[in-house]
Formats: structure tokens, sequence, C-alpha cells
């Protein structure tokens, strides 16, 4: 048996997702139809192996405790929500909580950030760690273009860019080192947990030395507070004992995104809805079933009303209550619940938080530089609205930001509205 681990962080961070979370927490808000981590949840259910899932990070419990329950209620698997008493960084939670965590005696510890988006092919990655390196930790690596690299973990294996023995791990690195990258889930071995500790004394005593990470600006004299990537993977690799391997994501049907900013939403939606088309179709509108007309891929809520005479896709998701009216367009955007979009819309590339209401004949658009792989939150422009915005009718809104509660009458562009 296993148990799994989610992380899913707290309100300092996620400061890339406002205004969207100042009224769901980030680990909640819907991408390609589902809270982001139904998708972490949906494929450790499916593992069979995996009894408790716990949620790690510092919201405050009272803000998560519903939200936990709704996203649990589906799956087979007891989903608890940990508070950390401060933010104790990537492994600190796990060393706090190791007597709750490992109570069962699990066999090994599955352990997934909360912010990635990914086909999640667990059960290959756990085989491959029981196979190879089942008292270590094994990684989840993907490829990513060479200029986003060192926004991530970056990894060197025996075998360079394949699956293998890790030789070198540098956490966000200066200078090139590789473009196979950290992807955010593990499989660890429970007993190396109470290791960590040690890692990070032995990070902190060669870090002058030999490692190639950015120096590391966030260094706080708060011991309970240990880095998984810097103190624990860093420090793995370089004692060379070989219990750092890497599983590279390379079936066709793979895929993987970092899902730190709301622009980067819209494209994780968009690979979960062509995952969707290829393994569950039916979650998917199309013209006949939805009675308007449907390009591309399309999730609508079935309390949502689209009118006959709308148009929508490629790429939308309609939340639960939304009214899409005569002859509106929405493409690539995800439409909140209870919003409504009157005659002649046109949304493409935005975000409508819950409650808006977008007049006649209004536009509002984004336009994001989706050619590269990874999202760039200073390239990838999208608009987005808080929850309760009302625009009049005839605005023209472009790549613009506009916090909760604000009535727009006129053309705004490239402007965060307070
Ligand atoms: N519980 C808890 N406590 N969670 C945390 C904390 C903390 O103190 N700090 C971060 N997290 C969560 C975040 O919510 C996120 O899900 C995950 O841990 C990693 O977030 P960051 O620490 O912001 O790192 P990053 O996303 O910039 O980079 C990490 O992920 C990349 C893949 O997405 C690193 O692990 C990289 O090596 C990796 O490539
Ligand atoms: P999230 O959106 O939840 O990730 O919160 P955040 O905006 O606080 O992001 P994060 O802490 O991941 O990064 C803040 C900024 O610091 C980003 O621009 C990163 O590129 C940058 N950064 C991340 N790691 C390092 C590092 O090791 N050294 C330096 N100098 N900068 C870093």
């Amino acid at each position: 048996s296993a148990v799994a681990v989610i992380l899913i962080g707290g309100y300092s961070k996620g400061t890339r997702f406002r205004p969207l979370s100042m009224d769901l927490p980030k680990p909640f808000f819907p991408v390609g139809g589902k809270p982001m981590i139904h998708h972490q949840l949906s494929a450790l259910a499916s593992l069979g192996t995996v009894k408790e899932v716990f949620l790690l990070g510092f919201y405050e419990e009272q803000t998560l405790k519903a939200l936990v329950e709704k996203a649990a209620v589906q799956f087979e698997m007891k989903v608890t929500y940990l508070k950390e008493p401060a933010e104790l960084g990537t492994a600190g939670g796990l060393v706090h909580f190791s007597d709750t965590l490992f109570k069962s005696n699990p066999k090994s510890l599955i352990l997934l950030h909360g912010d990635i988006a990914c086909s999640f092919p667990l059960k290959n990655l756990v085989e491959y760690h029981s196979n190879n390196n089942p008292k270590g930790i094994t990684i989840m690596g993907t490829h990513v273009l060479k200029s986003d690299a060192h926004r991530f973990g970056c990894i060197v294996t025996e075998k360079q860019y394949a699956s293998g023995k890790v030789l070198h791990y540098a956490e966000k690195p200066v200078s090139d080192v590789s473009n196979l990258i950290n992807a955010g889930v593990y499989v660890i071995d429970p007993q190396l947990v109470k290791r960590f500790p040690d890692f990070k004394e032995y990070h902190k005593q060669i870090s002058n030395v030999a490692i190639m990470d950015r120096p590391s600006y966030e260094i706080s004299n708060d011991e309970n507070r240990i880095r998984f990537e810097r103190d624990v993977l860093s420090s793995l690799a370089l004692l060379g004992a070989g219990d750092l391997w890497v599983y590279v994501l390379e079936s066709e049907s793979d895929f993987w995104r970092q899902c730190k900013s709301a622009a980067s939403a819209i494209q994780c939606s968009q690979d979960y809805y062509s995952y969707y088309k290829q393994q569950k179709p039916e979650l998917l509108a199309t013209s006949a079933k939805n009675k308007c007309e449907i390009v591309g891929e399309v999730i609508i809520d079935p309390s949502a009303e689209v009118d006959p005479t709308a148009r929508v896709g490629p790429g939308v998701y309609i939340a639960a209550g939304a009214k899409i009216g005569p002859g509106a367009r929405v493409s690539h955007s995800i439409v909140l619940e209870n919003v409504e979009v009157k005659s002649n819309a046109f949304i493409k590339y935005a975000i409508i938080g819950w409650n808006s209401s977008i007049g006649s004949w209004s536009r509002v658009e984004g336009m994001p530089n989706f050619t590269h792989r990874q999202p760039r939150d200073n390239e990838d422009k999208v608009t987005i609205f808080g929850s309760g915005v009302r625009t009049a009718s005839e605005v023209y809104v472009r790549n613009s930001i506009v916090l909760p509660h604000k009535d727009l009458h006129e053309n705004v562009k490239n402007r965060i509205l307070l």
C-alpha cells in the first residue's frame, strides 16, 4: 500500500493567480473543467493501492474544509488536509507530520505538486520505482524547451536525457544544465523521510562549493523549513549513493504543464480537454448533445444554458449556472459559475469570474503568446475578470486584469483595474 501527499502551498504564494485566488484557493480553481487537484486525486484513486491522501499546505483550515470534502467525495480514498504551523517548505511538512503520514506503515509515499497539469502515468512511475529504486526517491521527469529549463529543477542522468540514475540535480540553475526537468511528482521510500534534516545539514555544508543553483534567496533560519529540491534532491545526487532516479514521461499521450498563473490555467485546460478527447470523449460537449454550435473541445456544465445560436469553442469550459446568450462567441476561455454573457458578446482568451456579466456586443479578449510550451507570466496575456465584474454593452476589454465587482463602461486596454 501507499500513502500520497499533494503539496498545495497557501495564500502567501499563488500571487500570480490573483484576482481569482481572492475568491477560491488556487488548488481548487477549475482546470479542464474540474478543480485543479481533482486530476491528481483521480490518478491516485485509479492506482487502487492508495487508501489515504494528505493535502499539505498553510491555508486556514476553515477555508478549505468544505472544498476538500467536495473534491474528495467521489473517490474511495480518505482525503485529509494538514495545515503546517508555518510555511515549512516542500519537504518540511513531510517531516513535521511523519507520524500521521506513516501511521499505516506504507511501502511508499507518492508526492505530487498541486500546481501542475499532467496525464499522471502513476502506474508506470510506481512500477519503475519498485523495479529500480525501491529504497530511494524516483522523480517523474519531463522535457521542456531549453529556454524554459532554468525555471525548473534540472536533471542529468547516466543516459543524459533518458530514464535512469540521476548524476546531477540543480534547482533553477543559472546556467544551462539539462532540458530534462523535475515534473513535481515523486515516489519516495518513507524510511528516507527521517533523514531529511540530515540532508539539509549536508546541503548547507557543501552548498558553497558544488551547487550550481541560483543563490537561495529564501534561506530562512527556521530549522523546520526544508526544501525538497535543494536540501533533499541535490544532496542525494551529490552523495552519489544511487538512490535518486528519474522516470521520464515519454509516451505520445502524456503531457505535462505547470499551472502557476491564470493564463496557464487556459493552456492546462486545453491539455486536459485534448486528453479527454482520447480517453473520455463523453465528458466533452457536442453540437448535437448541447444544441448549439460547438467547435473543438469544450466542456459545458449540464446546468449552464447556452443559446442555440451561440458558438462555443475551441478550448472552453462553461461552469454551472452560466448563461450564454444568442449569437455570443466564446473560445479559449473559462466562464465561471453564474456568469451571464449577453447577446452577441465575444470572449476569447479570457477567464470570466463568478457572477460577472458581459454586456451585448462587448468584446473581452487576451492575446497570449502560446507558441512556446511552458506558459510565461510576463508574455502570456489573458484577460481576467474577478467575481462580479459587469461590462456595459459594446465595451472592448483587451489584455487586462479586472478586480472583483468593477463596473466597466469604457474600453480598457493593457491595464490592471483595482
Ligand atoms: N505544503 C507546502 N508548504 N507546500 C508548498 C510549500 C510549503 O512551504 N512551498 C511550496 N509548496 C507547494 C506549491 O503549492 C506547489 O504545489 C509546489 O509545492 C512547488 O512549488 P514551489 O515551491 O513554488 O516551486 P516551483 O513550482 O517554482 O518549482 C518546483 O516545481 C517544478 C515543477 O513544477 C520545483 O520542484 C522544480 O524543481 C520543479 O521543476
Ligand atoms: P507562486 O505563484 O505560488 O509560485 O508564488 P510566487 O509568485 O511567490 O512564486 P515563486 O516563489 O515560485 O517565485 C517568485 C520569483 O522568484 C519568480 O520570478 C521565480 O522565477 C523566482 N525564483 C524562484 N526560485 C528562485 C531562486 O532560487 N533564486 C532566485 N533568485 N529567484 C528565484
